[in-house]
């Protein structure tokens, strides 16, 4: 939080190449080396509309559904309705908070995988969510930007008694 990066639209991808395929390998080495369910190219210094993310089954998140692993090109995000609800973020590029977000709680995303083909998916709850504070890394915005009671954004130990555990 704080690099210039991080603050400004990324580029859109115009080739599926050798050079793609190298920043994903990247990309999905830091998600997992920081055990993240999701990572935007900026994160790692890279101006390309990119992100990747997975939530596998696991006994800390009972509540949440898991997510299948996606690389998603040039994304696109659409809300189905008005319907927000709020949730637990952390990031990346946030270490050690968190915050209460809102986000849309049903939407359609399209874009293409690592090489080219379209995906077009209608997905709701944790899922959106994920796809949402991604997709927002790619046009500058950080979570904590979301936050609207700044008394909802904190350390995550100390507010560790009063949040759902979310994974990052
Ligand atoms: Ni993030």
């Amino acid at each position: 939080m704080g690099e210039p990066l991080l603050r400004e639209v990324a580029a859109p991808v115009l080739r599926f190449d050798a050079g793609l395929a190298e920043l994903i390998a990247d990309m999905d080495e830091t998600m997992r080396a920081l055990h993240g369910a999701g990572i935007a190219a900026p994160q790692i210094g890279v101006s390309a509309r990119v992100v990747i993310f997975e939530l596998k089954e696991n006994p800390r998140y009972p509540h949440i559904a898991p997510v299948p692993y996606t690389v998603l090109v040039n994304p696109l995000l659409r809300p189905l309705d008005d319907e927000q609800e709020q949730g637990w973020e952390g990031c990346l590029s946030v270490p050690g908070m968190r915050g209460l977000v809102p986000r849309f709680r049903r939407l359609r995303y399209q874009g293409c995988d690592a090489r080219g083909a379209p995906i077009d998916r209608t997905v709701e709850g944790f899922h959106a969510r994920v796809v949402q504070h991604e997709v927002d890394h790619l046009d500058g915005v950080l979570f904590p930007q979301r936050v609207r009671d700044l008394r909802d954004f904190g350390f995550e130990d100390a507010l560790a008694a009063q949040m759902t555990p979310m994974p990052d």
